[in-house]
């Protein structure tokens, strides 16, 4: 059976103080988890956060990496550089970064592998528009989407990437993917992966549901057959809220 993975998206929030004291309230709440908590901060909180989060249950990512090793390529940080003060998560590939910042499937698939590369776990982010909806394109989207992120990877590494299934008109819009709407896209998901790739592979891969996650609706997309955890925005910022987020996802046995 898969686990539960439940990622924090900050966004760009949060100053190093808040990072910490965060980290400190959170790491008590989430320590007998059964699902896996990861929290993807903004670069300036990433050492505060890996210190603080030191011997607890709580990973800390990225949320973004350039594929080259090092060069002159500025204002950009590199898979080696994460890697270098113990980050383990980078999220790739997120819509905004693939609206405001020009990312393409291409740039998306560099970046996995540079990420494996670097032995950092990728989690990359796929979905779809409301106009792509509704004209009936969902499926091909973010199945293609999917199979170029993964393209030239082996099956281990496809197996040790987290995809999140994050349809853009849910993302920070208040409205979510009904549970069966969401974990029917996810199981398109599986289905490509399972053709690219074979039945164990696509039966091992964390996929996530994001948008709009919150207390009300996760323990419901939880339970769903294909949702594996969460990508949480607006709802990881607040405290109480993602702790009830993650013991949604289940309680220690
Ligand atoms: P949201 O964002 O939870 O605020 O909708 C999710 C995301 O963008 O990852």
């Amino acid at each position: 059976m898969r686990k539960k993975v439940i990622a924090g998206n900050w966004k760009m929030n949060m100053l190093p103080n808040e990072a910490i004291s965060f980290i400190e309230g959170l790491s008590n709440k989430v320590e007998n988890a059964k699902a896996e908590v990861i929290l993807c901060v903004p670069y300036t909180d990433l050492f505060y956060s890996l210190l603080t989060a030191q011997n607890t249950k709580i990973k800390i990512g990225a949320q973004n990496m350039h594929w080259e090793e090092n060069g002159a390529y500025t204002g950009e940080v590199s898979g080696a550089m994460l890697k270098s003060i113990g980050v383990e998560y980078v999220i790739i590939g997120h819509s905004e970064r693939r609206q405001y910042f020009a990312e393409t499937d291409e740039t998306v698939n560099k970046k996995v592998k540079a990420a494996f590369k670097h032995e950092l776990k990728p989690i990359v982010c796929v979905g779809e528009t409301l106009e792509q909806r509704e004209a009936g394109k969902a499926e091909e989207i973010i199945t293609t989407q999917t199979s170029l992120a993964l393209e030239g990877l082996t099956k281990l590494e496809v197996e040790n990437t987290i995809i999140a299934y994050e349809p853009i008109w849910a993302i920070g819009t208040g409205k979510t993917a009904t549970s069966e709407d969401a974990n029917n896209s996810i199981k398109q998901i599986r289905n490509k992966i399972k053709q690219l790739y074979g039945e164990e592979v696509a039966q091992k891969v964390i996929i996530q549901y994001g948008g709009s996650v919150k207390a009300s609706n996760s323990k419901e997309l939880f339970e769903t057959s294909d949702i594996d955890g969460a990508l949480v925005g607006g709802a990881s910022l607040k405290l109480e809220e993602f702790e009830k987020i993650v013991s949604s996802a289940g309680k220690p046995c």
